[in-house]
């Protein structure tokens, strides 16, 4: 199978675990939010863990909770992201945003109980023994808490109103944190579940979070909102610090392209087992959703 093909089947499965799991009281406000929040997305997150599970010779329905997990993790980063508070956005996924189809207190609590869905999502005893199990809510608590994805985005808020622009180490710092964090939890997961060595995939997912990020303030500028589903310019508008900011267009998609070399060559103790791995980094520097 193709890395669009896997990439589809991938986000049907894990959406179907997502919806499966909230089935109960889908009438009830904060899980109606829940759900809505959690429809659609690129699932590229998922997608890491699945591949790098079955990449360690695992099957698919044995990963699919810690898939399911990063996304609703994911989607609540998304939710508060949006809030008037942050980035205050109206539109996410081609949807009104939550709290402008419920409102801020709805959006509040529905991110919230995400987030606490994440790590019950990683209790289940379909991914191994309690040492599994604890190794990946310990790595996921950190990687989107007060040195992760939390302190990314209070970086990232602070920027806007810096007397000061950022320096390149510092935006990296940044955006290490907002986005590097969950994907690169993402890409060890599999590794961890199997337990193997999650280093040479830790290192890929470090260039490719980098990327990932480079890439999404590139479409903030010249992506098409009917694909990316988000309202434009919203950073500069903002005062974001980004690469984008910073270096310019070109030389922003430079050092995305650059990134995207370096994370292929962590690769290559996997040989043609990384194939969809490589394809998914050429896809991050190429995507216009
Ligand atoms: C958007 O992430 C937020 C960032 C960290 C840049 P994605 O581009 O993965 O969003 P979805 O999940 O596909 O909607
Ligand atoms: C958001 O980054 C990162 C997280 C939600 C953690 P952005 O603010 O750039 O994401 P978009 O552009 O709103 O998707
Ligand atoms: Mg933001
Ligand atoms: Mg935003
Ligand atoms: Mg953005």
């Amino acid at each position: 199978m193709t890395f669009p093909e896997t990439l589809t089947q991938d986000a049907a499965r894990i959406e179907a675990h997502l919806m499966a799991t909230l089935a109960h009281r889908a009438d009830q406000p904060v899980i109606h939010a829940m759900r809505y929040a959690l429809r659609g997305g690129k699932r590229l997150r998922g997608f890491l863990v699945l591949e790098g599970a079955r990449m360690h010779g695992l099957a698919t329905t044995q990963a699919l909770p810690a898939a399911a997990a990063v996304e609703s993790l994911h989607a609540y980063s998304l939710v508060h992201d949006d809030m008037p508070c942050m980035d205050d956005d109206d539109l996410r996924r081609g949807q009104p945003t939550i709290h402008v189809t419920w409102d801020e207190a709805t959006a509040v609590l529905a991110g919230d109980a995400l987030q606490t869905l994440a790590f019950e999502l990683l209790a289940d005893p379909a991914l191994g023994s309690g040492d599994t199990r604890i190794a990946l809510v310990a790595g996921l608590a950190k990687a989107s808490g007060a040195e992760g994805m939390v302190l990314g985005q209070a970086l990232d808020i602070a920027a806007e109103t810096a007397t000061a622009p950022l320096t390149l180490q510092q935006i990296t710092e940044l955006q290490a944190g907002k986005t590097g964090a969950l994907i690169r939890w993402s890409a060890e997961a599999g590794a961890i579940l199997a337990g193997a060595d999650p280093q040479p995939l830790a290192r890929y997912a470090t260039a490719l979070g980098l990327a990932f990020q480079i890439w999404d303030d590139v479409l903030d500028v010249e992506g098409d909102p009917e694909k990316t589903g988000k309202r434009l310019h919203k950073d500069a508008d903002a005062g974001k610090a980004t690469f984008v900011s910073l270096l310019g267009l070109d030389a922003a998609k430079t050092r995305a392209r650059s990134l995207i070399s370096e994370a292929e060559s962590h690769l290559s103790p996997y040989g043609d087992r990384a194939a969809n791995l490589i394809a998914c980094a050429r896809f991050v520097i190429s995507r216009d959703t």
